[in-house]
């Protein structure tokens, strides 16, 4: 017999964000936006899982004003001409009740400089490694580290402006903001580099900035990972004092909510609890936290990367972790890409309903 699933369709409020049920749309790039501006047919897939009771939408990653934020012209912008269209994705997805929040994002020194726009320009990262020991770039300079900050700090104002319910930031999978967090990575020896506190500086900073711009009443997520697209075995923090001491600086500059990226939430993060990363991020800086990965699906995402098919899977762990406190919302990627009406099917136990993961359905906004 299953579990009862009420407790992923309870109430859920963090800085005045009023959210119906714990289900969260997980941020996922779909590349469709040409010329980097959100069209009918995004706004129409955000609207689709909004209308099939998912309680927070989180955005594909859209990327913030510099010339080197994006790898592909059809990710999503997040200024000019771009917010034109976000506009109305806001406004499809309030009109069927739904909340909405941009994924903020800077791709750093991943982007693959032939690739992207402004191919010319080089990618930027804090010390221009694009893997330990590669140095590909000069280091950022500190104006154009600053210029980031303020980057993310306008594009908040403006995502209040449009209407989004709150921003989430992305500071997970090795893009910029981890760039910065990932020893790694980052050899700086000014400010913005040193310990793994030290290292969270250019995160402060744009937390800071957003708080300046948006107003300390705006909802606000910080997305982190250990995993890095550059090493998956990477571990930013190998113990929970570790956690502990990167986390503070973070939450005590203003993230509302973390969103704790793991690639399967059932995974203990230290030896001798069961908790996951969500859960210890909880217990350690009394926030609200998001737990990702693998939910209702037989494998984890990068092997949908290469082809690799996902079976529907029961949710029973998830809901009694829900249940326990250990986490408070629960991000759904694939399961959610693939079906728009993932939430409403598990809220009505149509456990049967629920569609497999066929990497097909990377091609289409359906
Ligand atoms: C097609 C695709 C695109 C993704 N793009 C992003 C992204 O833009 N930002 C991000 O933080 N994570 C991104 N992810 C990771 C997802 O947000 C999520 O963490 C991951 O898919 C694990 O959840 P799942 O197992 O439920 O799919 C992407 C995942 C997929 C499958």
């Amino acid at each position: 017999m299953s579990r009862s699933v009420a407790p992923l369709f309870e109430p859920f409020a963090f800085n005045g964000l009023e959210l119906a049920n714990r289900v969260v749309m997980a941020p996922m790039t779909r590349s469709k936006s040409p010329n980097g501006v959100p069209g009918e047919d995004v706004a129409a897939y955000y609207r689709r899982r909004a209308e099939n009771e998912t309680g927070l939408i989180i955005t594909e990653g859209t990327t913030v004003n510099d010339p080197v934020s994006k790898g592909d012209a059809n990710i999503p912008d997040f200024h000019g001409e771009a917010l034109k269209g976000w506009k109305h994705v806001v406004d499809e997805v309030h009109g069927v009740g739904g909340k909405i929040m941009p994924q903020l994002w800077h791709v750093g020194i991943t982007r693959v400089q032939e690739n992207a726009p402004y191919p010319e320009l080089p990618s930027a990262g804090p010390s221009g490694l694009v893997k330990p020991g590669k140095q590909i770039a000069e280091p950022m300079t500190k104006d154009h580290v600053q210029r980031v900050i303020d980057a993310f700090g306008r594009a908040a104002a403006d995502a209040r402006e449009v209407g989004f319910d709150g921003v989430e930031i992305h500071g997970a999978h090795g893009y910029l903001i981890d760039q910065f967090f990932w020893e790694g990575l980052n050899q700086r020896e000014d400010q913005f580099g040193g310990d793994l506190t030290q290292r969270t500086e250019f995160a402060v900073k744009i937390i800071e900035a957003i708080r300046r711009e948006a107003g300390k009443d705006y909802p606000l997520i910080l997305r982190f990972s250990q995993w890095k697209q550059q090493d998956y075995t990477a571990r930013l923090a190998p113990t929970p004092d570790d956690l502990g001491a990167f986390l503070k600086p973070l939450s005590e500059a203003g993230v509302d909510c973390f969103h704790a990226s793991t690639r399967r939430f059932w995974e203990p993060e230290f030896d001798g609890s069961s908790l996951n990363l969500a859960g210890w991020t909880k217990k350690l800086t009394g926030k609200p936290t998001i737990t990702v990965g693998s939910v209702s699906l037989s494998g984890e995402f990068i092997g949908s990367f290469m082809g690799e098919s996902s079976e529907a899977t029961g949710i029973d762990d998830l809901l009694e972790r829900l249940e326990a406190g250990e986490f408070d919302l629960v991000a759904v990627g694939r399961a959610l890409l693939v079906d728009p009406a993932w939430a409403r099917k598990v809220h009505e136990g149509r456990f049967s309903d629920l569609m497999p993961f066929d990497p097909k359905a990377l091609a289409t906004l359906s």
